[in-house]
């Protein structure tokens, strides 16, 4: 090992904190240079003709360094041919897609990466950052890599900057965040699709020779049909407990492209970052590019250990308030849709407070006055409380929750106009638009350009006085219901109109960054149609998201178990809505509704009103139970039991205490299952040498004819309990805490 690689890991064995950039490297050194976490190790080398090779990706090392002596057991016409490089860029010997392609000012498509020097710096005692910086052979182009590390949680973050000295303009063509070569036998992929109502829907395939691609070039609604993230397997199909696997997230609330091409060697070129269509972007001398970061993790413990290390980076490093606890929620779209007044929602946050209710989110309607918001064809824009419907505006509102002890959101989609709104006659030049073409509406509304910063101020200052006015709101639903067609800015230049699509998602950010400056303390929930703006991008200023406008148990039960294995369920807003279901027509129990919404962020999405007694008694004694052991649904470790994409027709989950000392288990069963055919489960994770009591929550029968009695942990995960759940909408939901140690 170098020795400037050793201070680098002894620092972080030792939790030496440096504040500054140290050298890591020399060009002068034959150097190794190597990215760690706790289990991972992500190496490279400098070869003698100063290119960065990419050496391995995968379980932790004791010494890198012994890298050095490596050589590729194929046997190329040149080692430098089979090369596999840190960071592809177009015009070298490379055959497979670049991540960089960059024209030079004097129209040279090429560019020729060398190392130049790296730097390393430690954030804290968790937190390192390694910088490798290269230059073109020949051009003054700079390209820095940098990488994130996160010791504990074993993620890796990566991105990229380019800046350059050139004469003129430097046009970037191709600009990934990251190029990951992957040498296994096999890849099985998985990765998530979808449409409105149905997000999130878990594939997998295995890769064959070629390239599959999984993007979005929707812009703003990127994730209603597929999700910048996937599991990559690499020893035969994913296991849950067990096997090679790399997870990896795109954290872009852009246009984004996954590309996965196994080459002719039977090596995977892994291309992650923003997508390249239509998005030439003109970089000019002494402007620097950021890339998005890419985070990526690893391990030989199957998807359930990459999932548990996403979630404990997104909560610690990501999301919004990743510490703190989440409220019962009470959302009022489906409970009133555009239907309300002051009286019904009065008697909404009545009802709700009675039954433990913690926040009351006043949805779609509340706005416009020349053009009333009281369906979707109109008000959006006009961001003034509606005088007919809310004598005493939201302050009143605001109030009125307070009093009940609750608190109060509002819903916002402050991105988006209706033809039919004051602000549209105001400004028809904010809207994305292309020369002689006709706008074209999706769901009545037109898209506010984001790359115009008059715009942006528009948007922030929306929000600000919105919050100003109110100051106890403490809670927005930021909702985003169209992607964008007709992509075209009357503010950008004619020349960079293929600016749009990157600059519409950066004017995001800063208007969020402004917001978040301002007002840190509030809670955003992420929403675009359902799902459609999922991605660790957009949950760095969020504190939550709308999984889906689909509310049937049955279909989010198959949503959420996919979009927890890369996001954290303490971040998935769960709503028990009515039943029959407003989206499905399909009817449920309130216990397996509340069963199933208690997996991750409770809330309700209903009129609390149309619940009977009996309903309104058992939903206040679920939500009771739910703050109970909402601590360890939030911020414990997920460890999945049944998957309800398999054959076997149930699906269940727990969640673990760090300290192992309380476990929540859920069963459900999806369909009809024979007499006496009933789920073993074998719970994980747990103190073998505890004793623990087992508790069912939410109860209408038992489940468990062990419910109240003790077992150790050794017994619940090898024997397993078997619990009576085997009809179609029957569910179960135990508490474990740990009663004593048995040895
Ligand atoms: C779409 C969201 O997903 C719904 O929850 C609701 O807020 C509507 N928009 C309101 O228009």
């Amino acid at each position: 090992m170098s020795i400037s690689c050793k201070r680098l890991v002894l620092s972080l064995i030792s939790g030496l904190i440096m504040t500054s950039f140290t050298p890591l490297i020399s060009a002068a050194d034959t150097g190794i240079i190597s990215v760690e976490t706790a289990h991972v190790s992500l190496v490279f080398r400098i070869t003698a003709e100063k290119q960065l090779e990419q050496l391995y990706f995968g379980e932790k090392l004791i010494d890198a360094e012994e890298l050095v002596q490596l050589k590729k057991k194929h046997k190329p016409d040149t080692d430098r041919q089979y090369m596999l490089e840190a960071y592809t860029a177009s015009g070298n010997r490379f055959v497979s897609q670049p991540a960089l392609i960059a024209h030079h000012h004097d129209g040279n498509m090429s560019t020729e990466l060398v190392f130049v020097s790296a730097d390393q710096v430690m954030h804290d005692d968790n937190v390192s950052e390694t910088i490798i910086h290269l230059k073109d052979r020949f051009y003054d182009f700079f390209v820095d890599l940098h990488f994130k590390s996160y010791y504990k949680e074993d993620v890796i973050s990566q991105w990229v900057t380019y800046m350059h000295d050139e004469p003129t303009d430097v046009d970037l063509v191709q600009f990934y965040s990251a190029y990951l070569p992957v040498h296994s036998t096999q890849y099985y992929l998985t990765h998530f699709h979808g449409f409105w109502a149905g997000e999130m829907q878990l594939t997998e395939e295995k890769l064959q020779p070629g390239t599959k691609v999984v993007e979005s070039i929707k812009g703003v609604r990127t994730t209603q049909s597929d999700n910048p993230s996937f599991l990559l397997s690499l020893d035969g199909e994913l296991k849950e407990d067990h096997g090679e696997v790399i997870g990896g997230a795109v954290a872009w609330t852009g246009n984004f492209r996954m590309s996965f091409e196994l080459d002719y060697q039977n090596i995977l070129n892994v291309l992650l970052g923003m997508n390249p269509y239509n998005s030439r972007y003109t970089l000019p001398a002494g402007k620097t590019f950021h890339t998005p970061e890419v985070i990526l993790t690893y391990s030989i413990r199957g998807a359930g250990q990459v999932s548990r290390n996403l979630h404990a980076w997104a909560r610690k490093y990501n999301l919004y308030h990743g510490d703190d606890v989440r409220p019962v929620v009470l959302n009022s779209w489906e409970g009133a849709y555009f239907s309300f007044d002051e009286a019904v929602l009065e008697q909404m946050m009545t009802d709700a407070a009675e039954i433990g209710v913690e926040m009351f989110v006043l949805d779609d309607g509340w706005f416009g006055n020349k053009y009333p918001r009281n369906n979707d064809n109109a008000g959006l824009g006009d961001w003034q409380v509606n005088r007919e419907k809310l004598l005493r505006g939201i302050n009143h509102l605001a109030d009125f929750a307070n009093a009940r002890g609750m608190q109060f959101g509002l819903w916002i989609e402050p991105e988006m106009v209706n033809p039919k709104s004051e602000l549209f006659e105001q400004h028809p030049e904010w809207v994305v638009q292309q020369p002689n073409r006709e706008l074209y509406l999706w769901r009545n509304q037109l898209l506010l350009d984001l790359t115009n910063p008059a715009v942006q101020d528009f948007i922030y200052n929306t929000v600000d006085s919105i919050l100003t006015a109110v100051p106890n709101i403490a809670y927005l639903k930021w909702d985003a219901n169209r992607h964008v067609e007709n992509a075209g800015s009357t503010y950008l230049d004619p020349q960079k109109q293929t600016h749009f699509w990157i600059e519409y998602t950066k004017g995001l950010y800063d208007v969020y960054e402004r917001i978040r400056s301002k007002y840190p303390g509030i809670l955003i929930q992420a929403c675009a149609s359902g799902g459609g703006r999922l991605d660790f991008g957009s949950l760095k200023y969020h504190d939550e998201f709308w999984p889906s406008d689909n509310t049937d148990p049955l279909k989010r039960i198959r949503i959420q178990y996919a979009t927890n294995l890369i996001y954290p369920p303490i971040a998935t807003a769960s709503h028990v809505s009515t039943s029959p279901n407003h989206q499905t027509n399909q009817v449920t129990p309130l216990k397996f509704r509340f069963d199933v919404a208690m997996t991750g962020r409770l809330g309700l999405e209903l009129q609390p009103k149309d619940l009977d007694s009996e309903e309104k008694t058992f939903a206040a004694s679920a939500i009771s139970d739910y703050k109970k052991i909402r601590e360890t649904i939030q911020h414990g470790d997920l460890h999945r039991l049944y998957s309800p994409y398999d054959e076997h027709g149930w699906s269940g989950q727990m969640c673990l205490s760090p300290d192992q000392s309380e476990a929540v288990v859920f069963i459900f069963s999806l369909t009809h299952h024979n007499r006496g055919d009933l789920p073993v489960i074998k719970l994980k994770g747990l103190d073998p040498g505890a004793s623990y009591n087992v508790t069912e929550l939410n109860k209408n029968n038992e489940s468990f004819w062990g419910n109240n009695r003790e077992f150790t942990g050794d017994y619940l995960m090898k024997t397993g309990m078997n619990v009576n759940v085997s009809n179609r909408y029957e569910s179960a939901v135990f508490r474990l805490t740990l009663s004593g140690k048995v040895k």
